[in-house]
């Protein structure tokens, strides 16, 4: 029996284990879920343990990692394998057509939260790896699987866990699966993500909700201040305001530019893909070095007021806002969060109270664009998918991406399988069935591509 045989074989059996993993509601960010994270790294523990892996579930000051490993042969290569197990919150049910995780295949994709990112990526390599050590009896390389609980919590605990375990975590380079292709029709490898900073911006005015009659014209209105604030963020250029925030940021090099032109993008299908007319961004770049390339700044939840049903007159107490940066090489984030922090106190009324929860972040990531390495991943895609994959950066965060580098000295390798209209952390995720598919076969592939790779 061959590796894809066996998957074709098990077919059945790996849909349900995929949607049994979705089942668990790990999402690391809510509290109230932390003993569902828990359970779910418990059953991905057993299950790793379950096709051959000595697995064990450990624990870290936040959500525990599950660590596998499959050790046969000192000369093969050791290919650690990163991915995570925790989810976005799937908030608002309501928009969902099928509950958040119970999954379900509709139109040949999965929907679930999770079922892309990053459970469905995950499984696709614990899939294609089983796949080879069943058919074949063994794996042509050694196999260290670090499957964290807090990726989409800023992975805040991982980096003191890679620093205890270094020697656990030897390796020769790492392997995720955590982005995306390019579009449809064409896969990715990824040489890119931008970094990220978090901030929580609070406005406090009165003590109190006080009625608009007779208080209105006469305070600042922390929901008015707010949205003013927000609105000298961005310059007429679609620059960020914020001063010193461009310093050390380097326009995208020559080299990058002429690559993304490569790219089959696609303006027209970019906009269709989302409902939305247009587009808008910072003056002197393209579509895809705005999204890759240039750091920027957004609002992601803005709260304040009365929102049920009928009118209140009222001025609120207090307004607040989520906002995050991207960020590119060359920006630190707890810099770049102290910069929003002194701007946003400087331009405010003196008669609000302003607080800023700094919750910093990850910084931007470059990985190596060429060497054997990226070869071997770059055959194992082609095989898996039919066709050559293009080189691409990504906007998104994947945090312990440079910790992997600074601290145990390793280069990724990203290789995704997700699209951008997957709607990952938002209603309604889906993944492909014929992604899965080709994730799970370019990770049969995989192995015996690095296996080759000369240490
Ligand atoms: N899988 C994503 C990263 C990603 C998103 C890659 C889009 C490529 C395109 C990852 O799980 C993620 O969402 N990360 C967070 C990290 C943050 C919470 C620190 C992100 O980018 O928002
Ligand atoms: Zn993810």
């Amino acid at each position: 029996m061959t590796p894809l045989e066996y998957l074709a074989q098990t077919e059945k059996q790996r849909f349900d284990e995929l949607f049994k993993f979705i089942s668990f509601p790990s999402v690391s960010g809510q509290p109230e879920r932390k003993a569902d994270v828990a359970a779910c790294g418990q059953w991905l523990t057993a299950h790793l343990a379950s096709i051959g892996f000595k697995a064990q579930l450990m624990p870290t000051g936040g959500h525990p990692v599950v660590y596998a490993e499959y050790l046969t042969d000192k000369k093969a290569p050791t290919i650690l394998y990163y991915g995570h197990y925790d989810v976005q919150p799937p908030e608002p049910f309501e928009l969902w057509t099928t509950p958040p995780f119970e999954a379900q295949i509709r139109d040949g994709y999965i929907y679930a939260r999770g079922a892309c990112d990053d459970k469905g990526q995950t499984f696709t390599h614990i899939k294609g790896l089983e796949a080879v050590l069943k058919a074949t009896g063994s794996l042509p390389i050694n196999v260290k699987l670090l499957i964290e609980g807090e990726e989409e919590s800023h992975s805040a605990n991982l980096p003191k866990f890679l620093k205890a375990n270094k020697d656990m975590l030897k390796a020769d380079i790492v392997v995720v699966s955590d982005t995306g292709q390019f579009n449809e029709k064409t896969p990715a490898v990824t040489f890119g993500l931008r970094g990220i900073a978090s901030t929580e911006v609070f406005i406090d005015g009165p003590d109190r909700d006080v009625h608009s009659g007779s208080f209105g014209g006469t305070i600042a209105n922390p929901i008015n201040t707010l949205c003013w604030m927000v609105a000298q963020l961005h310059d007429k250029n679609g620059k960020v305001a914020v001063p010193g925030f461009y310093a050390g940021v380097k326009p995208p090099s020559k080299w990058e530019r002429t690559q993304f032109k490569k790219l089959p993008f696609n303006e027209s299908a970019y906009k269709k893909s989302i409902g939305v007319s247009g587009l808008q961004g910072e003056k002197g770049f393209s579509t895809l070095e705005r999204a890759w390339s240039r750091p920027t700044l957004d609002v992601n939840g803005i709260t304040g007021g009365y929102q049920g049903e009928g009118a209140k007159t009222i001025i609120a107490g207090k307004a607040s806002c989520k906002i995050t940066m991207r960020l590119v090489p060359g920006q630190k984030p707890m810099d770049i969060c102290n910069k929003l922090e002194r701007y946003l106190k400087k331009i405010a009324p003196k008669s609000v109270k302003v607080k800023v929860d700094k919750h910093g972040g990850a910084r931007a990531v470059q990985v190596p664009i060429e060497g054997p390495w990226l070869e071997a991943a770059s055959r194992a895609v082609a095989a898996g998918f039919g066709k050559k994959p293009v080189f691409i950066k990504e906007g998104g965060s994947i945090p312990v991406v440079v910790e992997f580098k600074e601290t145990l000295g390793l280069d990724t390798l990203l290789i995704g399988f997700g699209l951008s209209t997957d709607n990952i952390h938002s209603p309604n995720e889906r993944f492909r069935v014929i992604d899965f598919e080709r994730g799970c076969k370019t990770a049969t592939f995989l192995p015996f591509e690095l296996a080759k790779v000369k240490k």
